[in-house]
């Protein structure tokens, strides 16, 4: 089976919004072979007196996505992307992080309960030739967890670059459900970014302000750092751990022909039972596992359907073919079953139970209001190539919570250790934004007064709050207190986030 770039082009309709940007469309290069998946190495971590250290250099490099083309990257161990991290329940590890970039940075465990100061927000900065070494407990539960960088203000442009890598967690349990667990065999990492390039081989980033505004939109597809992947299954059932891990678009998955799966766990863990699904939408940060059966021996692709207009022109009609959203339809993995496959066992019909928290061990409710500054003033101003940040993108932002832009100097909220509280995140916007809360793992209670997708009853660290919605959740505050270090709470569009969409909180 050829990949054909042509029908390519012809199914997403690229044409047009690749006409108005300053990188080329990427139909000009035409890459019809397609590319074995790369599966990032594991890190399993070394013990050393009681504890699992773990080894990450922070570097640049030069990555080949195109074979004709160099891409000037940075990655953790590597040029492009970090290893999976896997962890263990109850573990110590260390983490030694060293940063040789060339500038500051710092390293998130994004959906990690951690101490604040080993949390790897933008108070953890680690300066060029310096490095970082937070240990913690792992005290969660199985889960497909994220690493990547928070550095204030540049968390978009530095995960873009490429410093952002996986991690798993197992514990006793997890091993004994009968699913497909095996790494890079049939328990497949699948980390799914958007990117644009320039002519140059180079990455495209932030050009105007429409990029700021609807956040960054790629036209090609990476998937573990692989342009044009495809996998090849041995196993009847294939576990893919789902991260979006773009900047800014939200995906669809799906299978082009149509065929059911499971989802087994969503961004803090399992689900209580395998949820057959056709298509589940994911937004930057948030994960899912799903387990597929390939067993019919047919090949399929993994793709992320169009869906209607999400840009905040679309309600006004006003722009709206000039910076479409989530509009198009794209292919992320071709996936190509062996002739003789392996026989996976049945998937246990309980996966874990979870433990609804009730509204009433809520001692306090906070609101949260999500807008932006969406004016004529800020559509009017054209990219420069100057990576359009000067005048009203800077000193404040565009993007408020409770219309306080973030600040360092700012810690917006004090909660109490132990307490569990509720947050009723409104979203006065015309689009919809992830909102995620570091330390805690929390639960959905309901969207616009209605319970949550069964899909969304587990374990959460990011939410979609579409425009207009008002959800509530209910998050605990356990384990960790420090006067002195600030956690992050913030939308996950990384351009919303560095200019303006996050607050701090503290425990104590
Ligand atoms: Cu994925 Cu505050 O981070
Ligand atoms: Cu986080
Ligand atoms: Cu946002």
């Amino acid at each position: 089976m050829t990949y054909k770039r042509r029908d390519f082009l012809a199914t997403t309709g690229l044409g047009c919004a690749g006409l108005l940007m300053p990188a080329f469309s990427f139909g000009q290069r035409s890459t019809t072979l397609l590319n074995e998946l790369k599966i990032p190495p594991l890190l399993e971590g070394s013990m050393e007196s009681g504890k699992k250290h773990y080894a990450l250099t922070l570097q640049t490099g030069n990555s080949q996505f195109y074979p004709d083309l160099v891409t000037p990257t940075i990655g953790i161990n590597g040029s492009y992307l970090g290893p999976t991290l896997r962890f263990k329940r109850d573990d110590n590890v260390v983490m030694q992080v060293e940063n040789t970039l060339g500038e500051p940075t710092t390293l998130h465990w994004h959906g990690m309960h951690v101490p604040a100061k080993a949390d790897g927000g933008p108070w953890q900065i680690i300066e060029h030739g310096a490095s970082w070494d937070p240990e913690f407990k792992i005290m969660q539960k199985a889960a497909t967890l994220w690493y990547h960088s928070h550095l204030m203000g540049k968390t978009g442009e530095q995960v873009y670059k490429g410093l952002a890598g996986m991690i798993i967690i197992d514990d006793e349990d997890s091993g004994t459900l009968g699913l497909p667990s095996e790494y890079g065999v049939d328990d497949i990492p699948i980390i799914v970014q958007d990117r644009r390039f320039n002519e140059d081989g180079s990455f495209n980033y932030v050009t105007s302000q429409m990029d700021i505004m609807t956040g960054l939109f790629g036209d090609t597809i990476l998937v573990n750092g692989t342009l044009n992947a495809v996998f090849t299954p041995s196993t009847s059932k294939v576990r893919f751990r789902l991260l979006n891990a773009a900047n800014a678009r939200t995906f669809t998955f799906a299978f082009d022909d149509g065929r059911n799966f499971q989802q087994i766990a969503s961004d803090g863990g399992l689900l209580e039972q395998p949820l057959e699904l056709q298509m589940l939408e994911l937004a930057p940060s948030e994960r899912a596992e799903i387990v597929v059966d390939f067993g019919d021996g047919n090949p399929a692709k993994l793709i992320s359907l169009a869906m209607a207009d999400s840009s905040p022109n679309a309600a006004t009609g006003m722009m709206s073919r000039m910076h479409p959203m989530n509009t198009q339809r794209l292919d992320l993995l071709s996936i190509q079953p062996n002739n003789s496959l392996q026989a996976s066992p049945a998937i246990a019909g309980v996966l874990t139970s979870i433990q609804r928290r009730q509204e009433s061990d809520s001692v306090r409710t906070r609101r949260f209001t999500l807008s932006m500054v969406m004016g004529m003033g800020m559509m009017g101003r054209k990219g420069n190539n100057s990576r359009g940040r000067g005048g009203m993108a800077r000193g404040g932002g565009n993007f408020f919570i409770n219309n306080q832009a973030m600040d360092m100097g700012i810690v917006n909220h004090q909660v109490n250790l132990g307490d569990t509280e509720i947050w009723e995140i409104f979203n006065d916007s015309m689009m919809m934004h992830p909102f995620h809360i570091h330390l805690d793992q929390f639960q959905i209670l309901d969207r616009n007064g209605n319970s949550p997708a069964a899909n969304e009853m587990g374990y959460k660290d990011s939410v979609k709050v579409g425009p207009g919605q008002t959800v509530r959740i209910i998050v605990r505050f356990d384990n960790f207190s420090d006067a002195e270090s600030p956690y992050m709470y913030h939308c996950h569009i990384l351009e919303h986030e560095d200019d303006g969409m996050m607050g701090q909180f503290i425990v104590v």
